[in-house]
């Protein structure tokens, strides 16, 4: 085989290793082990769907990931956010950003344009509520993806994510999550130590997410109701999840990673609207309080709150029966006390980079990854928290999961003039559990 054909063969296979017919000895290698993936030096071409600040973000660490990588496509629902992000991002990365006019694309089918684009990684940081048909289709297409938190803002969302990153394991795709506390040195060290032990049997969680106010963009003269809401999408359910799903997930998940991410068996909670009340702010809670118990006895509490000139706090405690775990976010601690201290000393890691450099290892190395399975359950703690909330009910995860309430529309289904409100505002006690 030419130099040029090995290269272009290599670039197919890591496209499509999904679709590589099983024996052949390519698949033989790559699923085997690392011999024929490490080998591989070709550049790896990087989209991104959704070019706000996160996705602008996630372009900048993925190409400083590989010594050899450039973004070749850009989708946004908005014209003046890939041009902000571009223009961003050329500053940063200068010639590896090589994104010509004709892949940059614009609208609610953007993504299927940047995944039908001669891509190897797709970089998913859109609003939650189109992850989930997002992240089939980059699977379908045999993307390795980045995907962000939360990955899903109702049930039936996170099954299809479930379902997609079963998939990605058959295909041998990476799949990694944009839980970044799961890549922080620090954090890693701290729950390492829980789960041989160090603080005994874990008996309760107490996670916190109380922040102050967020952004919003005001209204424009012209704006149809689909523009109001993507433009300030945080604040609608069917496209956030709620802040207890788009923000306070972080702490959600380090709680259920703390319990060795078991299943809960149930969640009971309470919320509302108290100071977050005009218009723009659509139909989020600003507050929620959460107790999820596990078969175990085991009970994890959790609150969250997004009110201006409150106190803030943004931690996790842990107890055991042997001592105690804080990891505090805001104060920078990450420490046992009781029979086995220890504290973590340092500046740790830059967790959001840690991501994209173990992406683009496995995809290099043939190590695939896969957040998949804990990614979607501490999105379904999160959301089965927002139910018994919104409902006043306390809700089993299995009934949580198979819930047939969804949020929004089908993603064919959107249009700039489509008229679509979503659910009122809950009510518990009176909003029903679907
Ligand atoms: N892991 C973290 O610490 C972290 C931090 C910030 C944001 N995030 C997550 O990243 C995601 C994006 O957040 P952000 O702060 O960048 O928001 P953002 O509003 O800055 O960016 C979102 C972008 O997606 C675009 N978009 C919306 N719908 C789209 C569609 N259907 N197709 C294509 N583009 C679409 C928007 O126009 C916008 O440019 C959210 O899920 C958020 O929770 C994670």
């Amino acid at each position: 085989m030419k130099n040029s054909e090995l290269k272009s063969s290599r670039r197919r296979f890591l496209k499509t290793t999904g679709s590589v017919a099983a024996g052949s000895a390519l698949a033989m290698n790559f699923i085997s082990g690392k011999s024929a993936f490490a080998m591989n030096n070709d550049t790896l071409k990087v989209g991104v769907i959704g070019c706000g600040g996160r996705g602008t973000g996630a372009a900048n660490q993925a190409l400083k990931a590989d010594n050899n990588v450039v973004l070749t496509a850009m989708g946004d629902a908005f014209e003046d956010r890939i041009s902000k992000s571009l223009e961003n991002l050329k500053k940063e990365r200068g010639d590896q950003v090589q994104v010509d006019a004709s892949h940059q694309f614009v609208g609610f089918d953007a993504y299927k344009k940047v995944l039908a684009s001669d891509i190897d990684v797709v970089l998913l940081t859109t609003p939650p509520s189109f992850r989930p048909a997002m992240l089939e289709a980059a699977i379908a297409a045999g993307k390795h993806v980045f995907c962000e938190k939360p990955m899903a803002v109702d049930a039936q969302g996170i099954r299809r994510v479930i379902a997609a990153a079963q998939i990605a394991k058959e295909k041998k795709i990476s799949l990694v999550s944009g839980f970044c506390w799961r890549y922080h040195t620090p954090k890693r060290e701290v729950f390492q130590r829980i789960h041989d032990g160090a603080i005994g049997e874990v008996q309760a969680v107490y996670s916190t997410y109380n922040t102050g106010t967020l952004w919003s963009i005001p209204y424009e003269e012209g704006w149809t109701q689909m523009t109001k809401q993507m433009r300030n999408w945080y604040y609608y359910n069917w496209l956030s999840g709620d802040h207890i799903v788009e923000q306070a997930i972080h702490s959600i998940d380090m709680g259920s990673w703390a319990m060795n991410d078991m299943q809960p068996k149930s969640a009971m909670g309470t919320g509302g609207r108290q100071v977050r009340i005009e218009e723009i702010y659509g139909n989020i809670y600003d507050h929620f309080a959460v107790e999820f118990e596990y078969a175990n006895g085991a009970k994890a509490f959790h609150i969250t709150r997004q009110q201006k000139n409150c106190s803030r706090s943004y931690h996790v405690e842990v107890w055991g029966t042997k001592g105690k775990a804080i990891i505090d976010v805001i104060k920078r601690i990450d420490e046992i006390t009781g029979e086995n201290p220890w504290r973590y000393r340092g500046d740790g890691n830059d967790m959001y980079q840690q991501e994209h450099d173990e992406l683009f290892a496995s995809i290099r190395s043939g190590n695939l990854m896969n957040d998949g399975d804990w990614m979607a359950q501490s999105n379904m703690l999160a959301i089965m928290g927002r139910m018994a909330a919104y409902t006043g009910q306390t809700i089993s995860y299995e009934d949580a999961l198979k819930s047939k309430e969804i949020l929004g529309p089908a993603i064919d289904k959107y249009s700039w003039d489509l008229e679509y409100e979503g659910p009122p505002i809950a009510m518990p006690g009176m909003t029903k559990f679907k």
